[in-house]
């Protein structure tokens, strides 16, 4: 039998113990496909006496991170999270003294993935994270590998299942945002600051990352707008319905004219869109490409199962002796990015605004859009027999540039002294 692939575990909460227990359950198919027994060595986490659905005592505990990382193995697996802080020190530490990591940090990478892949390649090991996006799906290996002959156009994806989860429920049940995102927390999808999850930072580090190997640039979180879930009403969902459409969040970056536009909102998409149908924890991917063309896949992206069954995966690739770039190129060829600016994008859009339902109030507001080139394709008012109470109304637009519309709402939030910001959500067709 050859030699085993040592192991050594950092944090054991949802996705750490869920590793331990693919490893100790599915040995046998692991051990056959990895060609080698692959065997966890070290665990550390911060409670030792904390109940995790697994025996800590078959393993050697460390109380401290530098006793961790003087493990005799061949591999760590960090998943701690957090994008700084042990975390860091503990990837940082591993890969300097020549152990391959795998991690489900997509903080981590987001912020200092160039800087670690440049280490790894210092030291002549590999950074895996399968588990950071979409863990069940998998698609870090698609992109990086499968897809690798395309020159890709744009990435649009569903990249929460926290967020996707909670928009599901609230459109199906009625349900309030406040009671579904406790749901999720409980059922261990969320991130340890769920702010990160429905404000879209969770998101944004995952596009970062996509865009990284679909691009071949620097992973960057700063040039992107990044808009989360919290302002979205129960009534937005309604009427999205009513207009045909329902409302996910997407990471998304495009080329558009050898510019890359990046951005996290949510958007519209159509009833009926195979992406439209993929609800409740799932996450999916759109990747366009110059050769393959269209090319969606859907899986859970949250939750201990997915995301272990992501990390070992890893784990049998490093104990296979597979190796390839973090980001598909070595990390000196990783470039800056062209940015280009959100606002010059052209789509179409959902408008909601909240105001008093008085004579002139539509007309002034089509005025206004007319003035910025704004057509609009549909109008939805629903009166109220009391005129002192603020009616929304919903427009829909044909194809218009961002930058036009923001204009338009800008003057009629002045004009119509809104008490409410205007809602304002792309709709894609993917
Ligand atoms: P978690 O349940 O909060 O687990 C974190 C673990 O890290 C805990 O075992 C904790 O120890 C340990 N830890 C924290 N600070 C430590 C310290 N200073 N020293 C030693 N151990 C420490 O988090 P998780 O959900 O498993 O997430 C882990 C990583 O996976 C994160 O990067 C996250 O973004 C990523 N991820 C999570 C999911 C998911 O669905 N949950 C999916 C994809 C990726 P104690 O248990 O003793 O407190
Ligand atoms: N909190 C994340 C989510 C976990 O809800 O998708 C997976 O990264």
């Amino acid at each position: 039998m050859s030699k085993p692939f040592r192991v050594a575990v950092a944090g054991l909460g949802t996705v750490g113990a869920g590793v331990v227990k693919i490893l100790e359950d599915n040995k046998d198919v692991i051990t056959k496909r990895a060609g080698r027994p692959v065997e966890v060595v070290g665990i550390m986490a911060r409670d030792k006496t904390k109940d995790r659905g697994i025996d800590v005592s078959k393993y050697k505990w460390s109380e401290t991170l530098e006793e961790f990382l003087n493990n005799d193995v061949d591999c760590v697996a960090e998943m701690i999270g957090g994008s700084e802080g042990i975390a860091k020190d503990c990837v940082e530490g591993a890969l300097s003294s020549g152990k391959h990591v795998v991690t489900a940090n997509k903080a981590l990478l987001a912020h200092h993935g160039a800087a670690l892949s440049a280490l790894a390649e210092t030291g002549k090991v590999q950074i895996n994270f399968e588990a950071a996006v979409g863990g069940g799906i998998p698609i870090i290996k698609s992109l990086r590998e499968g897809l690798a002959a395309n020159k890709i156009k744009s990435v649009i994806d569903i990249l929460n299942g926290t967020c996707n989860y909670i928009l599901t429920e609230m459109q199906q049940t009625g349900r309030d945002f406040a009671d579904v995102l406790k749901e999720a927390q409980e059922k261990g999808y969320a991130e340890a600051d769920p702010t990160f999850d429905v404000d879209g930072i969770d998101t944004a580090h995952k596009i970062a990352l996509l865009t990284s190997i679909a691009f071949g640039v620097k992973p960057d979180i700063d040039h992107m707008e990044i808009n989360g879930i919290r302002n979205i009403t129960a009534e937005d969902l309604v009427h999205a319905e009513e207009l045909g459409y329902k409302i996910k969040l997407f990471g998304i970056c495009k080329n558009i004219n050898g510019k890359l536009v990046k951005s996290v909102e949510p958007c519209l998409v159509p009833l009926g869109s195979t992406i439209s149908a993929v609800d409740g924890v799932l996450n999916a991917v759109n990747i366009e490409g110059d050769f393959v063309g269209t090319s969606l896949s859907v899986g859970f992206g949250a939750g201990q199962n997915a995301t272990a069954s992501a990390v070992v995966a890893d784990i049998i690739d490093l104990a296979r002796g597979n190796e390839i770039p973090t980001f598909g190129v070595p990390a000196n060829d990783l470039v800056d990015a062209d940015w280009g600016d959100v606002g010059d994008s052209v789509s179409r859009f959902y408008v909601r605004l909240v105001v008093v339902d008085k004579p002139g109030v539509l007309a002034e507001i089509s005025a206004i859009m007319r003035d910025n080139n704004v057509s609009m394709e549909a109008v939805l008012q629903r009166g109220e027999d009391d005129e002192n109470v603020p009616v929304s109304v919903v427009i829909t637009s044909h194809l218009v540039k961002q930058s036009n519309i923001v204009k338009a709402l800008d003057l009629i939030a002045q004009k119509q002294n809104l008490s409410e910001s205007p809602c304002l959500m792309r709709i894609e067709s993917v």
